[in-house]
C-alpha cells in the first residue's frame, strides 16, 4: 500500500458500499472488472479492498493471483481448502450435503463449490492480474460468478492491463460484458499532490506549495513515478524537516534515472515485438495533441508499418500497444491518451524511424 491512497475515493465508496450490501446478505449485481495499464495501482486497489472487508463483520475475502488458479480443480481447492472444512462443525458438513474434499480428484462445478462457501458467509474474490487468467478456470469461474452472484453475496473483482477485456471476450464468456468496468489510470493534478504531500504531512514535515506544485507536475500523476520521486525527496527533506525546491532538484537526479530505466523497459519490449518504428509515428502524432481519435490512430499507426499493411495488421497493432499500456482508452469513447505522456518524448528522443 502506498503511504497515503489518493485519488480513488468515488471507487472506495462504491465498494464500501457493495461490501455493505454482501453484509447484509444481498447480491451484487455483478462482477468487477478494474482495468488499466500497469503501475497506476489496480494492485494496490485490491489490497485496499481486501482490508475493507475486515470492517465489515462477517464478510470474508479470498484474492488470488492467476498462477494460483491454474485449473478448475485448483480453483475449487481455493475456494473450499483444508482449513475451512475444519472450520465448519459438523452439523455444518452435513448441512452442505458435499461429500467432496480437496484433494481428491474432480471436484463438483465451480458453482456447487461456491455456493457452499457462500451459504456459510458472504464473499469476495479478488483476482489479481487476471489479463493472465487460465482460459478454461475463467471461463468456469465466470460463469459460475454469473449463476451464483445474482442471488448470493458473491462478489468477484478481476483487475488487469487493458487486454483483460479481450482475453475474457477470447473466453467465450460473452455475459461478462455486463460486469462493471472501473478504469485505473493516472491520478489528476489534485489528487498526485494529495500523495506526494500527506504523507510528509503526517509526519510533521511541511511541504513549501512550489516544491509540491513542481512534484505533482514532473510526477505525471503516474502513481508509480508518484512513489518512485515522494520516496527520493523523503530522503532528501528527512534531516531538513521541510520539502523544498532545493530537496526536489537533489532528489530529482535519482529520478530521472529510475525513470530512464523505465523507459529503456518499455523501448526494449517494443523493440523485442519489432514496433519501434510504429511506437514512434503514434508518439509524433501525440505530439501536439493529448488525445488521438482511432482514425487518427491508425493512420499513424499504418504510416510507422511496412508499406500496405493490412487492415488486420494495424488493427493488431493497435491492440498490442494498448496491451502493453503504451496506449489506452481512458474513456468510454474511440480515443486515444498516452499511458505514461513522457514516454512518448523518450520514443520521440531514441527510437529509429522505419
Ligand atoms: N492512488 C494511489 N495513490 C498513491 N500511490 C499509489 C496509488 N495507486 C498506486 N500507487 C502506487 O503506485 C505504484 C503502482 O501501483 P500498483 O498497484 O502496483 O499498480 P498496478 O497493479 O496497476 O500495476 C505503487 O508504488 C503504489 O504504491
Ligand atoms: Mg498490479
Amino acid at each position: 500500500m502506498p503511504p497515503y491512497l489518493a485519488g480513488r475515493e468515488r471507487q472506495q465508496r462504491r465498494f464500501r458500499r457493495i461490501l455493505g450490501e454482501l453484509a447484509d446478505g444481498v447480491p451484487p449485481g455483478s462482477e468487477i472488472v478494474l482495468y488499466g495499464p500497469r503501475g497506476n495501482g489496480k494492485t494496490v486497489l485490491l489490497a485496499w479492498l481486501e482490508q475493507e472487508v475486515a470492517h465489515h463483520s462477517g464478510v470474508e475475502v479470498i484474492r488470488r493471483t492467476p498462477s494460483e488458479l491454474m485449473s478448475p480443480r485448483q480453483l475449487a481447492e481455493e475456494i473450499l481448502p483444508h482449513a475451512w472444512w475444519q472450520r465448519c462443525t459438523p452439523s455444518e458438513v452435513t448441512a452442505l450435503r458435499m461429500t467432496w474434499r480437496p484433494g481428491r480428484d474432480e471436484p463438483p462445478t465451480a458453482r456447487a463449490v461456491l455456493t457452499a462457501r457462500i451459504r456459510r458467509a458472504p464473499l469476495v474474490l479478488l483476482l489479481d492480474e487476471a489479463h493472465t487468467l487460465d482460459p478454461e478456470t475463467g471461463r468456469a469461474l465466470l460463469n459460475a460468478s454469473q449463476q451464483v452472484g445474482r442471488e448470493l453475496p458473491f462478489l468477484l473483482v478481476l483487475a488487469g492491463t487493458p487486454n483483460l477485456r479481450s482475453h475474457l471476450n477470447r473466453m467465450g464468456v460473452s455475459s461478462w460484458n455486463r460486469a462493471e468496468l472501473v478504469r485505473v489510470g493516472r491520478l489528476g493534478d489534485e489528487a498526485a499532490a494529495d500523495a506526494l504531500r500527506v504523507p510528509f504531512q503526517r509526519a510533521g514535515i511541511p511541504v513549501e506549495p512550489n516544491a509540491l506544485r513542481a512534484m505533482a507536475e514532473a510526477s505525471q500523476g503516474y502513481p508509480f513515478f508518484v512513489q518512485l520521486l515522494g520516496a527520493g525527496v523523503w530522503r532528501h527533506a528527512g534531516s531538513a524537516r521541510r520539502v523544498t525546491r532545493a530537496a526536489l532538484e537533489h532528489a530529482r537526479v535519482g529520478f530521472e534515472e529510475r525513470k530512464g530505466e523505465y523507459y529503456l523497459h518499455r523501448y526494449d519490449e517494443l523493440d523485442r515485438l519489432e514496433l519501434l518504428p510504429v511506437g514512434l509515428a503514434v508518439a509524433r502524432a501525440f505530439r501536439a495533441r493529448q488525445v488521438l481519435g482511432d482514425r487518427a490512430l491508425k493512420q499513424a499507426i499504418r504510416s510507422g508499418l511496412a508499406e500496405r499493411a493490412s487492415r488486420t495488421a494495424v488493427a493488431r497493432a493497435a491492440e498490442t500497444l494498448s496491451d502493453l499500456g503504451f496506449i489506452w482508452r481512458t474513456r468510454a469513447r474511440p480515443e486515444w491518451e498516452p499511458g505514461i505522456p513522457s514516454l512518448m518524448d523518450y520514443i520521440r528522443e531514441f527510437a529509429p524511424a522505419a
